[in-house]
Formats: structure tokens, sequence, C-alpha cells
């Protein structure tokens, strides 16, 4: 069973993802009941009618009992200008939420989603005590969309034509775009763009919910696709390369702090850390994000 908890825009569009294509049982849990009866209600006339599966929604955190798979997608309210506007409440509300993961589906595979999202990743896999790798992360996957588009809108081609386009760090300010590795049309892409060029894809990649919120709405669907993608992964034993936030211990040469790196989720579910060669530059810059995210974490505990 899959529980999505928060049913929200990004919630519901994750369990919409999971029921149209019939991965598993799906368990929407909501704060207010009737939000999450009533997205489950609708989600249900798109399950396929050859499926086995089913979607119910609830208040209710014992039916968490007999989950694989949690995705953590609720907020206490929605931010306005920095992710980590609410960062105390939300992070009593992940704590909570651990301890709950942690008493009735201890074995599960937690997903977190809510922001800020490397803070909360650190904060649910501390409280929970469940296995570093069974608490990801997802954000970098999305912020790596981002650049994908924004590249090839730059460079005029196809979204197949640009190789490796990869973020790293915290999902923030502090992210890391990965441009050494990457080419456009198989040319290294070093090789046609300049340090402003670089910095306005930076800019635009960082600020991309931004201009969300500017044209009146909020990050939904990518999100939701690249959390679906790795339940799919999960649930049908496919091998997936992203970048996700994991609580780190010594790769890279960090510990004790959640942050996004590139992860392999091999066909057996088992998931590893890739180690992927940066630029003095690009290290230089993960550690500032690194210590960005520490900050945060250490104003929390203090
Ligand atoms: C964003 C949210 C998902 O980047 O953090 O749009």
């Amino acid at each position: 069973m899959i529980s999505i908890i928060g049913s929200g825009r990004v919630g519901a569009d994750i369990a919409f993802l999971c029921a149209a294509n019939a991965l598993d049982d799906i368990l929407l849990i909501n704060r207010t009941k009737d939000k999450a009866i009533g997205e489950s209600l609708d989600i249900a006339n798109s399950i396929p009618s050859d499926s086995k599966f089913s979607i119910r929604g609830t208040d209710d955190f014992s039916k968490l009992s007999g989950s694989n798979i949690v995705i953590v997608s609720a907020s206490v309210s929605i931010y306005q200008k920095y992710r980590t506007e609410h960062l105390f409440s939300q992070v009593n509300m992940i704590k909570n939420i651990a301890k709950k993961v942690k008493q009735y589906c201890p074995t599960a595979i937690v997903l977190i989603i809510s922001n800020p999202l490397d803070v909360l990743t650190y904060f649910f896999q501390k409280e929970s005590q469940l296995d570093r790798f069974k608490v990801i992360g997802i954000a970098s996957s999305l912020d790596s969309s981002r650049f994908h588009y924004v590249l090839s809108e730059k460079f005029n081609v196809p979204l197949h034509s640009i190789s490796n386009p990869t973020v790293i760090g915290e999902h923030g300010d502090s992210m890391v775009l990965l441009f050494s590795n990457i080419k456009v049309n198989n040319v290294p892409i070093l090789s046609k763009i300049n340090e402003n060029e670089m910095e306005s894809i930076v800019n635009n990649v960082k600020n991309y919910w931004k201009v969300l919120r500017m044209y009146n709405t909020r990050s939904r669907y990518g999100i939701a696709k690249r959390t679906f993608d790795v339940i799919d992964s999960f649930i049908n034993s496919k091998d997936l390369e992203i970048s996700a936030s994991v609580v780190l211990d010594g790769e890279y040469g960090e510990n004790d702090v959640s942050i996004g790196v590139p992860v392999k989720i091999s066909k057996n579910g088992s998931i590893e850390i890739q180690k992927i060669t940066l630029t003095p530059k690009e290290s230089e810059l993960l550690k500032k994000s690194s210590n960005q995210i520490r900050n945060f974490i250490k104003s929390v505990k203090s």
C-alpha cells in the first residue's frame, strides 16, 4: 500500500498518478478527513477498470499499518517568500509524522516532499531512526528537471539533446547546478556559454518556483511526476538514477546532514549514493550548501 500523508494539490496529484497507473492500493491521510475522502472519491475514478487496487481517505494514522511506501507531502501552511518560512512548525509536524510511521509501518520506505525539504528529511530520519536509505527527500530531481528545461529553452533544442542536467545540494537558494558534465548535442556546454549566461541559468532554476507564484500558481505536476517515478521504480523493480536528499555519513565529505546527492535505486530496491567527480568550484558550492542546511538544523535544535 502507498500511503500519502497530506492530500493537498501535490499529495492528490501523486495519488492520481499512482491510481491511474494502477501501482498499488492507496491511502490518503489528511488532518481534514473530508478532504482526504473527497479527493480519494474523485481519484478512484481514474483507476483502470481491470485493476485490483483501490483508494481510501482518512484522518486516522493507525491505518498506515501495512504501508510499504509512505509519502509525506503535508504542510502546516503555504509559504510565500521562503521555503523555510514555517521552519519550526514544519519540523514539529514532521517529527509527529515520523513517530506515527515508526509506530505503524516501521519497514516502509518514506519519501519526503514537504519543505524545507532537506531539513525535514533530516529530522524525519533522526526522529524515526529508520535506516538512512529508507528516508529519501524528493526535490533535487525536480530542480534537475527545471535545469533541463531552462537549458532546452536557452539553446532552443529538445530535452533529449541535453545530457546530464544534474542539480545537487539544498532544495533552496544554495542548490548546486552541475554544468561540468553537460553536453548539448554532444558538445560540452562549457564551450558554448560564458559565466554571465551560467549565472542567469542558475538564477532561473533557483527562482523557478517563485515564477510559478507570480503566475498565481504553485508547483504540483513536476514534483508529482518525479515522486511517482521513484514509487514506480520501487514497486515495479526499475533502475532509477536521480538526485535526492539523503542523510550523509561521510559521502562527499559530509556527515549528519541531509542534502541532495546523486542516488541510484536498483531493481532490487537497494539504494546507494553515487560518487561523481565534482570540479573544485562545485565541491566548494556543495560545502556551502550543506553548511546552509546545517545552520537551519542548528537553529531548530538550539
Ligand atoms: C518547488 C517546491 C516544490 O520548488 O519546493 O516548487
